[in-house]
Parts: structure tokens; C-alpha cells; sequence
């Protein structure tokens, strides 16, 4: 009746000790319990937190969940048991047979035989109330309590599918992941966002720094990739990055994650672009087979409306726009066709769009509505907009970099990347007018020993969620948002 996990467990008590007697009730999470085929009466232990109770004269009903799975499992006694420690929000233990469940609504049942309340919940004080539907905001302000909700349980699973679907991606397209430090000596956006680290026992003077040198928490993985990539042809990271970017707004944050990659041997865009839609549909499509009740409860009860977006994004290919202006062959649009596009538009918008200047979010917005809500790549931006490292594309007096941003419906910019500078004297050039040549004399190195073209892009993994799920704000897809003015717990 077990899937084989389980089978295997019940098998190892079972030889251990033959006696049903003395037989060990087998713990089992409440995934595997609901998911037990033709229950017939097994000795099972369940632990968890109560999400209802029900006490009616000769019988019990409580519902216990212990984030394995959205759906809780019923729990049924007998009016020998003492209901009244048993309350919404405490934790308990449950011995007692698992049983086909005569109600429609559930295929199995706990038929208690031992109930043991390990932590008593003052419901009254507790801030989630038992069938209350709590606004996202609402939950905000409890990070220590609001995992224990649907939604947040819900966003929570969906989060650690996506992060194993990506390396799975990764895995199987031949990439080797690489740790980058958090701890770094550059800044690889050159904006200058950083938060610096140093110890907090002593107060130091600038010359005493820890690491000698000024060191900071890191913005990006992509120059410690970069060195990789002069040994590994495809190399990926996936971790925490950190941005003191002075916003508030619903899509950025000081600590989020970054998945990241970088390619050798790759002269355009288009190979990126390749990898960049088949890392979000393949995610995509693992996730959505692997936690789909999770999905399913935030399109129905968030984001009304997601679901069918979603679809219409996975089903179509990224970046078809048909405009009167031509596009280039790879149908994504260039920078300059997208402030073509902005200028021409009846809508108002707050920054006026211009050559030369950076798109902002409402920019950015109006372009994906534009291509029909498919996401699109918008490539070749200005070379003074891009940071050092991003390749010259050499094309005259309005002077571009090969950089391709992949824009989203809803979250506007998830992925930004590019090729890389890998001709020694550009970049020197590059560097020289930065100020930046001695402290990234490590950086030019590599293209004086076995350089070679390369390229390779981030996405965002707190806006992908936000993208697939429908999620408004971006603090509420990580367990821990950190932002300006916030750093609870
Ligand atoms: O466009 P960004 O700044 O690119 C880089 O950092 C490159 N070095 C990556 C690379 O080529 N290896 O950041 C990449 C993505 C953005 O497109 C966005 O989705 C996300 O990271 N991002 C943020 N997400 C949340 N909060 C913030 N403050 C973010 N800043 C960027
Ligand atoms: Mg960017």
C-alpha cells in the first residue's frame, strides 16, 4: 500500500520485531499517510501541528499538517480523549492505524489510538486565526509564524521544487556548479550597491581592515564564474547575493538569490537566449507537475488569472514581436526598436523614454503587453548603461553592448546577462577609463592566458517565483525578506 520509501521502513521494523505487540508504530509524514494506496489498518506514528479540531460528543476530528503537503490529514478519535489541550496552532504526535476513510472528501484516515499534545498553542494570542483567509501583508509581519499557514507553506514547497528543478536543469545540460564566495574583494556591477563586511568587534581604522582590502558581501557570482569558465565550458551558481539598493519597491530586495551561468566558446546572444528559455520553461514544467496543488492554490486564491498567463507563456515561444520596424532574425528586439516602441506609445509615462537612458519598470511593463504578455528579450543596450565586462559591439556613434535582458509579464526584468569583453585591449580600454586597472589586473589576466569568447547570464529566483506564482511583492516568495529599513529576525 506504501510507495517503496515507506514499504521499506515497515519491512525494517517488521524483522526487528515480529510481535505486533511490541511492533513500533512507523513514522510516517503526513505526504506519505495521505498518499498510502488501499490503507488497511497499519500502525503508523504521525507529528505535526493541528490546523483544525472539531470536537463533537462521541467523536474527534482534528486535521494535522506538517508541511509535507498542503493537504492535512484527518485524525479521528473516540470521546475517550481529553480534547481540551488540543488546540488550532499546537503540536502533536499521533499513534494509531491508518485507515480508508469513509468520507469522500479524504482516501485515508488516522484512527487514533495514542494522542500526545507536545507544545500547547495559546489560540486566542496565536495570529493566525482558524479558517481566516490573512492578507499577504497581514503575514508579513510575523516571519516566525507565518510558514505555518497554507499560503506560506504553499510558496515555501513550490520554492524548494524550483531550486532542485534548476539544478536538475543544470545537471542535465552538462553544466558543473561551482560555489562562489559570498565574501568578495569587487564589485561586478560596478553601481557601487554594496554592503561592506567587516568584523564587529572592533572598530577599525580604514588601513586594518579585516581582509586587508575592503571586502563586501557579493553582488553577483559572475566574475568568480568567469574564472571557472577559462576551465569548465559550462559552469552555474545558485546562491544568495546581496544589493544595498535603496528601494522599497515590490520587486527588489537587500538579500535575494541568484542563479547564474556562464558559457565558454560562445560568440552571440542567441545561445544564451537558447539556455535562458529552456532553463524557465524546463523549471517551469517540473514545478508545475511536481507541487501543482501548491501552484494551484496561489493562482486560485492569489492570482486570479496566473494560471492561463502562465500557460500562454510556456506555450509560446519568448520574444515574437511584430512591429513595424524590422527586427533582427533571433526575433528578439534591440534596445533602440524598444525606445522606438516607448516613443511611439499613446500611454504617459512618469520617465520619458529616451536613447541613452536606462528602461524603468513602467518601461519595461509596457513592452511585454506590448509582445502579447509573452516574455521577451530586449538586446544591445548602450554602452554607457552596462557595466565594464559586457562585450563592445563596436557599431558606431550610438555605441551598444552585446547585453539581452528577458522581460516578463508582471515582474518586468528576470534575467540580465550577456557576452563578455574577451579581447585584452578592449577591455583594458574599458578598464583604464573606469579607473579600474589595478585592482582587476586578475580579470584581464584571463584574457592573456587561454582567453576565450564567453558569455552568460542571472536570473532572479525570488522574481521567477514571483513570475510563476502571480505574487505581487517579492518579500513575500523568501522565507526572510531583508530590505531597506527591515531586517526582522
Ligand atoms: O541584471 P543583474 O544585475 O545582472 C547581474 O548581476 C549579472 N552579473 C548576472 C550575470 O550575468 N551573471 O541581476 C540579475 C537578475 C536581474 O535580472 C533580476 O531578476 C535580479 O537579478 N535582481 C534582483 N532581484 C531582487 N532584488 C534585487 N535587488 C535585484 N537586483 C537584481
Ligand atoms: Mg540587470
Amino acid at each position: 500500500m506504501f510507495g517503496a520509501r515507506c514499504l521499506l521502513r515497515i519491512l525494517r521494523s517488521c524483522s526487528s520485531a515480529p510481535c505486533p505487540r511490541h511492533n513500533p508504530a512507523v513514522r510516517l509524514s503526513v505526504r506519505d499517510a495521505l498518499g498510502a494506496q488501499n490503507a488497511s489498518g497499519e500502525r503508523v506514528k504521525v507529528q505535526g501541528w493541528i490546523r483544525s479540531v472539531r470536537s463533537q460528543k462521541e467523536v474527534l476530528f482534528l486535521h494535522v499538517n506538517d508541511g509535507s503537503s498542503l493537504e492535512s490529514l484527518q485524525v479521528v478519535g473516540d470521546s475517550s480523549f481529553d480534547s481540551r489541550e488540543l488546540t488550532f496552532g499546537c503540536s502533536l504526535e499521533v499513534q494509531g492505524q491508518l485507515v480508508k476513510s469513509p468520507s469522500k472528501r479524504q482516501n485515508v484516515e488516522l484512527k487514533a489510538e495514542k494522542i500526545e499534545v507536545v507544545g500547547n498553542c495559546d489560540a486566542k494570542a496565536f495570529p493566525f486565526k482558524y479558517k481566516e483567509r490573512h492578507p499577504l501583508e497581514y503575514m508579513r509581519q510575523y516571519p516566525h509564524l507565518r510558514c505555518r499557514t497554507n499560503v506560506l507553506g504553499a510558496i515555501l514547497r513550490v520554492r524548494s521544487e524550483a531550486t532542485a528543478a534548476i539544478h536538475s536543469f543544470f545537471k542535465d545540460s552538462g553544466f558543473v556548479h561551482i560555489h562562489t564566495p559570498i565574501i568578495t574583494s569587487n564589485d561586478c556591477e560596478g553601481a557601487g550597491e554594496l554592503f561592506q563586511v567587516e568584523p564587529s568587534s572592533t572598530i577599525k581604522l580604514p588601513e586594518e581592515n579585516f581582509f586587508d582590502v575592503p571586502a563586501f558581501l557579493t553582488v553577483s557570482g559572475q566574475l568568480h564564474l568567469e574564472v571557472m569558465s577559462g576551465a569548465f565550458t559550462r559552469v552555474f551558481t545558485f546562491g544568495p547575493t546581496f544589493r544595498a539598493e535603496n528601494s522599497q519597491s515590490r520587486r527588489h530586495l537587500a538579500e535575494f538569490y541568484m542563479v547564474e551561468a556562464e558559457f565558454s566558446f560562445v560568440e552571440n546572444l542567441q545561445e544564451l537566449i537558447q539556455v535562458m528559455e529552456g532553463l524557465f520553461k524546463t523549471a517551469t514544467v517540473m514545478v508545475l507537475s511536481n507541487c501543482s496543488e501548491d501552484v494551484d492554490l496561489c493562482h486560485k486564491f492569489i492570482a486570479p488569472g496566473q494560471k492561463d498567463i502562465l500557460e500562454h507563456m510556456l506555450k509560446n515561444n519568448f520574444l515574437i514581436l511584430c512591429i513595424c520596424l524590422p527586427h533582427p532574425p533571433d526575433l528578439s528586439i534591440s534596445y533602440t526598436e524598444a525606445v522606438e516602441i516607448l516613443k511611439q506609445s499613446s500611454q504617459i509615462f512618469t520617465f520619458t523614454p529616451e536613447w541613452g537612458v536606462d528602461l524603468h519598470a513602467e518601461h519595461e511593463k509596457y513592452l511585454v503587453k506590448h509582445c502579447g504578455n509573452i516574455p521577451v528579450f530586449v538586446i544591445n543596450y548602450p554602452l554607457e548603461l552596462k557595466p565594464f565586462y559586457m562585450r563592445d559591439n563596436e557599431d558606431g556613434p550610438q555605441q551598444t553592448v552585446a547585453a539581452v535582458d528577458l522581460l516578463v509579464p508582471g515582474v518586468g526584468e528576470l534575467f540580465g546577462g550577456s557576452l563578455r569583453e574577451e579581447r585584452y585591449h578592449f577591455l583594458a580600454q574599458r578598464l583604464a577609463r573606469s579607473g579600474l586597472t589595478e585592482a582587476y589586473q586578475w580579470y584581464l589576466d584571463l584574457r592573456r592566458f587561454g582567453s576565450v569568447p564567453h558569455g552568460g547570464f542571472g536570473m532572479g529566483f525570488e522574481r521567477y517565483l514571483q513570475c510563476i506564482l502571480g505574487i505581487q511583492n517579492i518579500k513575500d516568495v523568501i522565507p526572510f525578506p531583508r530590505f531597506t529599513h527591515s531586517c526582522l529576525l
